[in-house]
């Protein structure tokens, strides 16, 4: 079965499919309807004010709408939105570059802000705060800071790992957001308005069956919708029914809770030590993935649905795991107490 989760993006440009199926209004932006709005009235006050909006923070696990929101925000403010991403930023002058090359009312996007070095975030303070380059010139007791002020900009940070984040860099963004797992009836429609930008028609039905499957995550529907299109091309389908939607999924072996490969690994991993938590560095040797990936991609989808929980002394297999593999759980199981003080969902 095929990783449905990119965990490793080797090129921060996004697919050229996943830009034409990325809506650009708000309309077209399904689901995260507390973001939505927070974010209309802060853009909606702040054209009145005519003022550059304050710096944001998205977070949340990989695919669920952060790049795609970043962009909406600069379509509403009409601001120009440059992109980059922290691991290319690697010297001062990068970032230097980067900030002198802003224009007022511009945004700012860096993605995986996690991964600043601290000497650059030592550059963006001040750039954050007061709109202000201070340059060091030389070194030593004759070392000297100019300082070159800036246009007023407005940063936009986004990370997989706002735990990383030092404290420092998170208090200077005015808003935090954190994206959620989409439920079906908004994956759904995310479906049904990329198959009409597809040239294909998705009955209801079958585009829920794609939205069942695909981890809560837009990202993942889309993919699914881009494979199940191909077999009805295949059969000259113009809609997409139900039963073309299950053959193929099967055929692809999509798991029908929407797991992949590597959920069912991490599962299977945590049942198989009988009710004992697992630490997350035995999880990422028995696994051959890194901590971060485990902590940042696979867990959170597990977690917030109730599959696993984590305790003091590790990651635990929840009562649904069990009756999800159809196991029996066992008597000491960490999460059945919780489970029976109804902690778990
Ligand atoms: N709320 C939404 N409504 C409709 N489509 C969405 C929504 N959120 C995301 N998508 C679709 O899912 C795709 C992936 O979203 P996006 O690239 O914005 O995720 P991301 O959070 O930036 O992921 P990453 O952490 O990997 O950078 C987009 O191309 C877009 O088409
Ligand atoms: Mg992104």
């Amino acid at each position: 079965m095929e990783r449905l989760v990119e965990l490793e993006k080797m090129t921060f440009e996004d697919s050229s499919d996943e830009v034409t199926l990325r809506p650009s209004v708000w309309d077209d932006y399904i689901g995260q309807e507390k973001i939505k709005k927070n974010l209309q009235v802060f853009i909606q006050a702040c054209k009145k004010r005519e003022e550059v909006l304050d710096h944001i923070l998205l977070f949340g696990p990989p695919g669920l709408g952060k790049t795609t929101l970043s962009h909406i925000i600069a379509n509403q403010m009409e601001s120009n939105m440059k992109v980059t991403a922290a691991p290319t930023i690697e010297k001062g002058g990068d970032l230097a570059a980067i900030l002198t090359n802003l224009e007022e009312g511009d945004i700012l996007f860096i993605d995986e802000i996690h991964r600043l070095t601290p000497a650059i975030e030592e550059i963006l303070y001040p750039a954050m705060e007061d709109f202000r380059l201070d340059i060091i010139i030389g070194s030593g007791p004759a070392a000297q800071t100019v300082q070159i002020d800036l246009p007023k900009f407005t940063l936009i940070g986004a990370t997989t790992r706002a735990g990383m984040l030092s404290n420092p860099l998170r208090d200077r963004f005015g808003m935090h957001f954190r994206l959620n797992f989409y439920n079906d009836s908004e994956l759904s429609k995310i479906v049904s308005i990329a198959a009409v930008k597809l040239n294909k028609e998705a009955q209801k039905d079958a585009s829920f069956e794609i939205a069942r499957r695909s981890r809560g995550t837009p990202r993942v529907a889309l993919r699914l919708l881009k494979r199940v299109r191909d077999f009805a091309d295949v059969e000259d389908e113009n809609t997409i029914e139900l039963h073309r939607c299950k053959y193929a999924l099967d055929e692809l072996g999509i798991n029908d809770k929407g797991f992949d490969e590597m959920d069912l690994k991490l599962l299977e991993l945590l049942l198989s030590n009988k009710g004992k938590p697992m630490g997350l560095s035995t999880m990422a040797a028995a696994l051959s993935e890194d901590e971060g990936t485990i902590e940042e991609a696979i867990e959170p989808y597990l977690l917030a649905n109730g599959y696993i929980q984590r305790t003091a002394r590790g990651r635990i297999a929840t009562v649904k795991s069990y009756e999800l593999f159809r196991l029996t759980p066992p008597v000491n199981n960490e999460s059945i107490s919780l489970f029976e003080m109804g902690d778990v969902e």
